[in-house]
């Protein structure tokens, strides 16, 4: 095996709908992997780099007036393309393990899905702007959408207030049901599609309980 190959670490990345607790399963993931010793990258798209958390904001901000989703769509992969080359590419290279909150498959079930831009346009895409770059596992997290929704919208009404945060991440929780179900079903569509890749974790119960399901997983498929 030639020496660089040897050395490149894991990438994992953790998908669902808001609020199904990924931001909360991916530091308690990072925890447990680093106690035993790995390099971990803890990351979010969008967002990651300096440029992407710019591009964030305009993407969440529920002040951003009248985005076409065309628009919505270039800016995530624009966001995605810094992410791989300055952080993930080459955490990947020193033989870390990236833990990535959301990527790919969410531009494909937000904006492939939920506003109708198609699949096929979401995976060319990828191919030329990301040199098709795919995760060792995706961790799907499948819970009730509109109790997730829910709590994702509590939360962003909390940090709105907040010091830490302070400002307004809402523009995808204003969305329709509607537009929830059909994201929904586009992340159902992708792990049968890619059942080698993603895993879809019951989210359903207590942090704990999801976070002993996910371990189980990654120690399983990964050998960590
Ligand atoms: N299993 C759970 N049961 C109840 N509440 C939870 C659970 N997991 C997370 N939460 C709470 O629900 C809210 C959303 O969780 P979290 O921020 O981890 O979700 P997320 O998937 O990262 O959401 P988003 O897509 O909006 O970033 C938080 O307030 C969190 O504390
Ligand atoms: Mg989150």
């Amino acid at each position: 095996m030639i020496p660089q190959m040897s050395r490149r670490g894991k990438f994992v990345t953790f998908e669902g709908l808001d609020g199904t607790g990924k931001s909360t399963q991916l530091r308690k993931l990072a925890a447990v992997l680093r106690a035993a010793g790995h390099e971990v990258v803890e990351t979010r798209e969008p967002g990651g780099t300096l440029t992407g958390e710019k591009i964030r904001k305009v993407l969440l901000d529920s002040g951003t007036a009248g985005l076409s989703p065309l628009a919505e769509m270039a800016l995530m992969f624009a966001s995605r393309a810094q992410h791989i080359a300055e952080v993930i590419e080459p955490a990947l290279a020193r033989g870390g393990i990236v833990l990535c909150d959301r990527f790919t498959d969410s531009t494909e079930a937000y904006q492939g899905y939920g506003r109708r831009l198609g699949s096929e346009a979401v995976r060319e895409l990828h191919r030329v702007l990301c040199g098709n770059l795919q995760p060792e596992l995706t961790i799907l997290l499948d819970s009730d959408a509109a109790l997730c929704v829910s709590r994702a919208r509590q939360r962003n009404k909390r940090d709105s207030k907040s010091s830490t945060r302070g400002h307004d991440e809402n523009r995808f929780e204003q969305e329709t049901r509607a537009f929830f179900t059909r994201v929904h079903d586009g992340y159902l569509a992708i792990a049968k599609r890619e059942p080698g890749r993603v895993a879809i974790v019951d989210a359903r119960g207590t942090p704990g309980q999801t976070h002993e399901r996910i371990a189980e997983l990654v120690r399983k498929k990964m050998r960590l």
